[in-house]
């Protein structure tokens, strides 16, 4: 059975994140006759274990969301969008943790573990005034924050080329414990679109999402 760690909404968004065990196979197996062939083939195609659950995880939470089973189809940059119904929707697992947004507007979301391997990477996806904002003290989980951002303004646009250093800007801010609010945005050569994320510390992971209130 899956297990509700976090939800929330606002008239537009609605996001919720379930932590999962091996009991998700039969979940998922209850949900599967109302799911296409090709999503159930996708889904049960997968040889590794873990990875295989996440996506039941996440299909059997949507279905909880929805009351129904949705249906998904993919892009060809691999971005999700629900045919049965009007949301945007985006996807997130790490570990036995998975999220699911679903948005009257635009969905992105991710969720990912906080460790400090993120700091061999940070260069490769945060530019400089984001860095001079990290503080030793929580340089591991505020650097994940933003990594999480970036993701979930990757997930929103949806679209392979962005450069994660220039294309997809968070707005530096202060590391404040458990939950916070801030801004990030998409920009390519003529445009600049605007975003306000929501985070939460939940045990060792992070969670970002997008807000469209
Ligand atoms: C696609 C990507 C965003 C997935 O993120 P991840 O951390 O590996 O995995 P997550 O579990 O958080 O997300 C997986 C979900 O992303 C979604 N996704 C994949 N491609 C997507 C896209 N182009 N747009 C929106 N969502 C996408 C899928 O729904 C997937 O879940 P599902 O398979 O259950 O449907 C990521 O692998 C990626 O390519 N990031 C950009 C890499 C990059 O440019 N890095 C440069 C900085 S170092």
């Amino acid at each position: 059975m899956e297990h509700i760690l976090f939800k929330t909404a606002n008239t537009n968004d609605t996001i919720a994140v379930c932590s999962f065990d091996e009991s998700i196979e039969t979940e998922f197996s209850k949900i599967e006759k109302s799911l296409s062939s090709e999503e159930v083939n996708d889904i049960r195609n997968f040889r590794n274990e873990n990875f295989r659950r996440q996506k039941m995880a996440g299909r059997v939470l949507l279905s909880t969301l929805l009351g129904e089973p949705g249906k998904i189809e993919y892009d060809q940059h691999g971005k999700p969008h629900l045919k049965s119904h009007v949301f945007d929707i985006s996807f997130s697992h790490a570990k036995d943790k998975v999220a699911v947004m679903l948005s009257k507007k635009t969905a992105g979301t991710d969720i990912q573990d906080i460790t400090p391997r993120i700091r061999r990477i940070v260069h490769k996806y945060m530019n400089q005034p984001e860095l001079d904002s990290l503080q030793e003290q929580t340089y591991d989980t505020h650097a994940t924050l933003y990594w999480c951002a970036k993701e979930a303004l990757y997930k929103a646009y949806g679209e392979r080329q962005l450069i994660f250093t220039d294309n997809i800007i968070v707005e530096p801010f202060s590391f404040i414990p458990g939950k916070g609010t801030f801004k990030g945005s998409i920009v390519l050569n003529h445009s600049k679109r605007d975003f306000v994320l929501k985070y939460e510390i939940i045990g060792i992971f992070i969670l970002v999402y997008l807000w469209n209130e």
